[in-house]
């Protein structure tokens, strides 16, 4: 784990209606303290946003957006701005999420796009990449991992890379219960990390880059996984929708 500050997000997907995202925000906030030594989002339905920063009160613990547009605003019917998600209390947001890219049918170019976005916006990034099932069996998982890191991250200056995490999720573990060998995932993060050191970046920021890995990951798997050199925390979804777990998680991290 190096010596990066952990960083854990909770991705609650479209889990949770209100009083539940309410409840599971109070729990986490009165639970969780130790944020000095790890830092901790969570990521709910747009219309608890609000509700959910609420419920964390002082508690450190921040909101994240799962999704935003790019522009400020205007004529984007069903879209929601990242000044609008700021007046609800939202300080990170998700980009390029595997759902995102497979399910609703995000780009490459739209990512870097929402990168740059949120960064303008003073928004802290989670830049989501992850290789599919059939890419892994062909051996392509490295080479997909840096082309979605590389188009992801166009334009970004060194300077503002402090406010962006990684986050690498195997679409194949997300939601199936299988999760990536800490060896398979320790060697997918050094391959990032490795790229970001040689083919983008410079060593300060390779070595600032946090990647959390996310797929599958409870309270059971992550002691292991977080231990591993280059994995510093998680994106967690389906455990991250108990307190129990998800703070189980963090444990993990600390
Ligand atoms: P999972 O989801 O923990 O349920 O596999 C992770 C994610 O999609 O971020």
């Amino acid at each position: 784990m190096a010596d990066r500050k952990p960083f854990v997000g909770g991705n609650w997907k479209m889990n949770l209606h209100g009083d539940e995202a309410v409840a599971l925000a109070e729990a986490l906030a009165e639970q969780f303290t130790a944020t000095d030594k790890v830092d901790v989002a969570v990521c709910p339905a747009f219309p608890y946003l609000a509700k959910v920063a609420d419920a964390l009160g002082s508690s450190d613990i921040k909101v994240g957006a799962q999704d935003f547009y790019i522009e400020p605003n205007g004529a984007y019917t069903g879209e929601v701005s990242l000044s609008m998600l700021k007046d609800c209390g939202v300080s990170v947001v998700l980009v390029g999420h595997s759902e995102r890219r497979h399910v609703i049918g995000e780009t490459d170019v739209l990512c870097n796009e929402k990168v740059h976005a949120a960064l303008e916006a003073g928004m802290e990034v989670i830049l989501c990449v992850g290789e599919k099932i059939e890419q892994r069996e062909a051996g392509q998982t490295d080479a997909i991992n840096t082309a979605q890191t590389a188009y992801g991250l166009a334009g970004v200056d060194a300077e503002q890379m402090s406010k962006v995490t990684i986050a690498y999720e195997p679409v194949w573990a997300i939601g199936t219960g299988k999760t990536a060998t800490p060896e398979d995932a320790q060697n997918a993060h050094a391959a990032i990390r490795n790229f970001v050191r040689t083919g983008l970046y410079n060593n300060a920021v390779a070595d600032g880059l946090r990647i959390q890995y996310g797929g599958s990951m409870k309270p059971a798997n992550a002691p292991e996984l977080i231990g591993q050199a280059d994995i510093d925390g998680g994106l967690i979804g389906g455990a991250a929708l108990k307190a129990d777990d998800f703070c189980g998680i963090l444990n993990a991290a600390l």
